[in-house]
């Protein structure tokens, strides 16, 4: 996602610079915003180990993020990992049910948990 974002951000630059270069020559100013970037994605191919509540996550949380956004974090308890599966539906709209917040906490807990 950060990769869009910053490939997005080279040909703007691209063409700002373009357009300093030749302030008059409005088709390089052109030129440079359709423009053709390649970009490649890093490999996103991390599943979450199985157990309870693994399905769930690997279908609701991977929605917006990759799984390493999860597997990545200091671990949490389970409380603090009941807090940021709120934030995800409260904060950035995640579609998980509610009577589902315990079981991924707990999921959550048990792959990456501090006691
Ligand atoms: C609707 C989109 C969406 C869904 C679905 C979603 N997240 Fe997120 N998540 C986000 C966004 C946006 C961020 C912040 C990304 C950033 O800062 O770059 C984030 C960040 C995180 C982080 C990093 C710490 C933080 O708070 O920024 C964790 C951990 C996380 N999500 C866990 C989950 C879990 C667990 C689920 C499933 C219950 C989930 N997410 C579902 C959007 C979502």
């Amino acid at each position: 996602m950060k990769t869009g974002i910053s490939a997005t951000v080279i040909v703007l630059a691209a063409a700002a610079s373009c357009a300093y270069a030749q302030p008059s020559d409005h088709n390089s100013l052109a030129a440079g915003v359709n423009r053709t970037v390649e970009v490649s994605f890093p490999e996103s191919t991390t599943v979450l180990p199985p157990g309870e509540g693994a399905e769930i996550v690997n279908s609701q949380c991977v929605i917006c993020h990759s799984a390493g956004m999860i597997t990545r974090q200091p671990p949490l308890s389970f409380d603090q990992w009941k807090a940021e599966v709120e934030k995800m539906r409260t904060t950035y709209g995640a579609p998980l049910p509610v009577d589902q917040i315990e079981t991924v906490a707990r999921y959550l807990a048990t792959i990456n948990g501090k006691h």
